[in-house]
């Protein structure tokens, strides 16, 4: 039996085309694992009216991690359409599958390194090296909203304002989650000595919600008194990331914020293809890239897997295989550093598995 069972779950689109690359690597590395396919995608919701189906959940749940790859999701109205007949007006309304296991599984953490590899044509500036703590399960993801206005939304005051056509999408912030993703961000700070954290908020406006992750940050922060908090608001903290970046290092925010500035971050460090995402609650998690499933490039061989890699050598790191991770990384900053091999987003004709390929043999 291998020492990790690991949950592959390919998605939708490119997907395919990048955990092909992953998996090059991974076996190249001699990671010593079992991958368990399992279904999810689009073509799972059109057939069964659910893109995460519950034996899917149920297989994550005998292994030690999954490795994710990308998924395609349509709006409301799309998504109902492309139903087959006998489900329609049945599908439990389409959410987000990846935000469906990041609640269910309790992936708390939402970890995004944004790190300029030198040599990379794409990077903003050289040295760039920012790691993301987004909270990953409440805020304005928890999806509870009103196409309209429910009428005993009207007891509340200040509502008798807002007209009935309203749509409403509640945010819900609780101290106890603010304080893990504050103390994951802490942690990290103190074990790569990072010289302070930026928590990101608005709470000069979100003032009940975002006052409550303020105020678990500053609760946290007290524990670790050598490493300085500093706050930003989201907007004047985009207006800094593209100032200065080089000025920041671990930020820690909430769902959407978080979700907004590791974009932000991402396209500092050469956008859609080198960023690589980690779910992690507990003890479980889920890696993949950050990018979607690019449904025009499916199956062409032709986007760049080094954010899906850069993903694996975080699933390394996870579960403890350090070294694996560190020769990893280290094939992915020679491969850039190089320049020999570039797929399109990079200025280059090679594809998806040459840079696989010429990462791999780098190992
Ligand atoms: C991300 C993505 C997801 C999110 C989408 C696909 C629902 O943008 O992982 O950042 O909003 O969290
Ligand atoms: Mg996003």
């Amino acid at each position: 039996m291998a020492k990790y069972k690991i949950a592959w779950l390919t998605g939708d689109g490119c997907g395919q085309d990048v955990m092909a690359a992953a998996r090059i690597v991974l076996e190249r590395i001699g990671l010593d694992a079992d991958y368990v396919p399992g279904d999810i995608g689009w073509e799972f919701w059109c057939n069964e009216g659910e893109a995460l189906p519950q034996r899917t959940i149920d297989l994550m749940k005998g292994t030690d991690c999954a490795f994710f790859g990308a998924i395609t999701s349509k709006g409301k109205d799309k998504a109902d359409k492309e139903l087959k007949p006998e489900l329609q007006g049945k599908g439990d309304n389409y959410r987000s599958p990846i935000v469906r296991m990041r609640q269910l599984l309790d992936l708390y953490i939402c970890l995004r390194p944004c790190k300029a590899y030198p040599g990379n044509p794409l990077n903003y500036k050289e040295g760039i090296d920012i790691v993301v703590f987004r909270e990953n399960t409440e805020g304005l993801y928890i999806g509870v909203e009103y196409p309209t206005v429910p009428e005993e939304f009207y007891a509340v005051k200040g509502m008798e304002k807002i007209p009935r056509n309203a749509a409403i999408s509640l945010r819900a912030i609780t101290p106890e989650s603010s304080e893990r993703i504050v103390r994951a961000a802490f942690e990290y700070a103190r074990k790569d000595k990072r010289p302070k954290v930026t928590a990101v908020h608005k709470a000069n406006v979100i003032r009940q919600t975002d006052g409550v992750f303020m105020e678990a940050a500053r609760k946290v922060a007290a524990e670790y008194p050598d490493i300085p908090l500093e706050d930003a608001n989201i907007d004047a903290m985009g207006m800094w990331l593209l100032k200065n970046p080089l000025n920041y290092g671990v930020i820690v925010t909430t769902n959407l914020f978080g979700d907004i500035i590791s974009d932000l971050c991402a396209q500092m460090v050469g956008g859609l293809g080198f960023g690589c995402s980690g779910n992690i609650g507990t003890s479980y998690a889920v890696f993949e890239p950050t990018h979607g499933s690019a449904p025009k490039y499916a199956g062409q061989y032709k986007v760049n897997p080094i954010a899906t890699i850069l993903a694996a050598k975080m699933m390394l790191d996870w579960l403890g295989e350090k070294d694996k991770a560190a020769r990893l990384e280290g094939a992915v900053a020679a491969v850039i550093a190089e320049g020999k091999v570039r797929t399109y987003d990079m200025g280059g004709s090679q594809g998806t598995l040459d840079m696989a390929n010429a990462i791999a043999a780098k190992l």
